[in-house]
């Protein structure tokens, strides 16, 4: 399980000033979730030491690296159709004598492997998620012009090799800063490639996390984001010889000073464990918010898709959440027309969304998949049927999400002020909830933590200003007020 949440579609942090004679200009696109926004951070990153520093106009790069996603159908072809771009752009640049090197990484190029350097001849090289720490000499293969493929999955812990960010780095990426804690799944949810393309479940170990962490504080993060394909299936070698779990490395994670706020992302529902309730419970930095994909509301349907847990559990699991932290805000991931899905199974879809009512979610029309076991389902939903589906799900995930968002206006709540605004002398940032905020401020508070009195909402955002009475609270998160 993935989570969807907007990204960056590129990387674009503050120019490295390595003193490099020869720089080399790197432009990295990325697409899908916040685990290739992290991976696409971290291939900067070992690319570095070799003199590329990051620009955010492929244009002007001289290597361009499609960080890609293959969850759904579209996702895949965007890539075909960006690398068709690229293709124009390589031509016009080996005329003027400044060749382009094209890179694919990220789940299509798992996928597709060789298949990829077939389909399209502009590719000069292809890496799995696996071997991102090889990237420097896969690049220097290709500028000898192979066309280098590495697909495989490596015996030796990329993360061990991949170099940490410098400090100056980090810092332009900004106070909120993702930290993959684990990748694959070994759930087989019969629509999903990951379990294809990211491999078997992996957990990092405790300590390297916590060195990541403490680096990561060091150079100013404020709050953390933990990544996993299966975040909370977390169960990474302690340091004594047993094994750890998510809600324990929370409670670590929550003794770092200037730590602020955690989050994680994606969770299952059948790994939600009790000391996970308790971290939300009696940890004021674990951030009331909680993504936890149910995919559908039909017993029938989740059992065909090998969800391995009942509609009722899902509901009891809120019970528990809500009890831990009362004021928490759920948000889903839910796909309609998968094979065989009735209206009556569509109905208790809609069902289940207004008994939990999510503050935010994201819903997909059930996409084909090669390879996994529901691709080849005959009771495939036409798409007109999930077409009308997906539109009247949304228009009620939309109502829960504007109601959220309009419970919000006039409270006072803490607001991490993590990047610039549109216009002049704004800045924005994220709720506890983690609502999009704008506001006018300062830009000296950029990465700063401040109360916020929100004055208005918007379909996906609210707007507000500094709140008068507290001041500005540079430590801390703050503690109340609920949206
Ligand atoms: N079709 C549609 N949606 C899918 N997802 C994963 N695989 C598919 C598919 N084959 C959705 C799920 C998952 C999210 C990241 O993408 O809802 O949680
Ligand atoms: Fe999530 Fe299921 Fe895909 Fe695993 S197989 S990543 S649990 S949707």
């Amino acid at each position: 399980m993935r989570a969807h949440a907007p990204v960056r579609s590129s990387t674009s942090q503050l120019p490295d000033n390595r003193q490099e004679t020869q720089s080399q200009r790197l432009f990295i696109k990325t697409y899908g979730c916040q685990m290739n926004v992290y991976d696409s951070d971290r291939m900067s990153d070992a690319l570095a030491p070799k003199g590329y520093e990051t620009t955010a106009a492929p244009d002007t790069a001289d290597l361009v690296i499609l960080n890609t996603c293959h969850i759904r159908e579209k996702a895949a072809e965007k890539v075909y159709s960006e690398l068709g771009r690229l293709r124009v752009l390589k031509e016009a640049r080996l005329k003027e004598g400044r060749p382009l090197t094209i890179g694919v990484a990220g789940c299509v190029a798992q996928a597709e492997g060789e298949e990829m350097l077939a389909r399209a001849p502009v590719v000069d090289f292809v890496v799995g998620p696996q071997a991102y720490h090889r990237l420097p000499q896969l690049v220097e293969r290709a500028h000898d012009g192979e066309r280098p493929v590495e697909t495989e999955f490596p015996a030796e812990d990329k993360f061990e090799h991949l170099p940490q960010a410098d400090r100056k780095i980090t810092l332009g990426r900004g106070p909120a800063a993702f930290l993959t804690i684990q990748e694959g799944c070994d759930k087989f949810c019969t629509f999903c490639v990951v379990p294809y393309t990211r491999g078997a479940e992996v957990s990092r170990p405790l300590t390297q996390l916590l060195a990541e962490a403490r680096a990561l504080v060091d150079a100013g993060v404020r709050e953390i984001t933990l990544l996993g394909q299966n975040v909370n299936a977390w169960h990474g070698d302690d340091g004594t010889g047993g094994t750890s779990s998510l809600g324990r490395l929370l409670f670590a994670l929550a003794e770092i000073d200037g730590l602020e706020r955690l989050r994680y992302t994606t969770s299952h529902p059948r790994d939600m464990h009790e000391d996970l309730f308790a971290a939300h419970r009696d940890l004021d930095k674990v951030m009331p918010y909680l993504h936890l994909p149910v995919q559908a509301g039909s017993d029938r349907v989740l059992k065909a898709m090998n969800r391995q847990h009942t509609a009722q559990e899902y509901f009891e699991l809120i019970d528990r959440l809500r009890e831990a932290r009362p004021d928490i805000a759920l948000s889903g991931d839910f796909i309609v027309g998968f094979p065989g899905e009735t209206d009556a199974d569509f109905d208790d879809t809609m069902e289940l969304v207004r008994r939990v009512e999510y503050a935010q979610a994201y819903s997909f029309k059930y996409s084909q998949r090669p390879g996994t076991p529901a691709a080849t389902h005959d009771e495939q939903v036409p798409e007109d049927v999930k077409t009308e589906r997906l539109a009247r799900l949304q228009a009620l995930l939309n109502e829960q999400a504007r109601a959220f968002n309009a419970a919000a206006v006039g409270r006072t709540m803490p607001v991490l002020l993590d990047r610039v605004g549109k216009r002049e002398g704004q800045l924005a940032g994220r709720s506890p909830y983690l609502q999009a905020v704008h506001l006018d401020a300062p830009a000296h508070l950029r990465g700063q933590i401040v109360p916020v009195t929100i004055e208005a909402a918007h379909a996906n955002s609210l707007s507000g200003r500094l709140a008068e009475t507290t001041g500005v609270a540079d430590t801390g998160e703050m503690k109340g007020d609920a949206a």
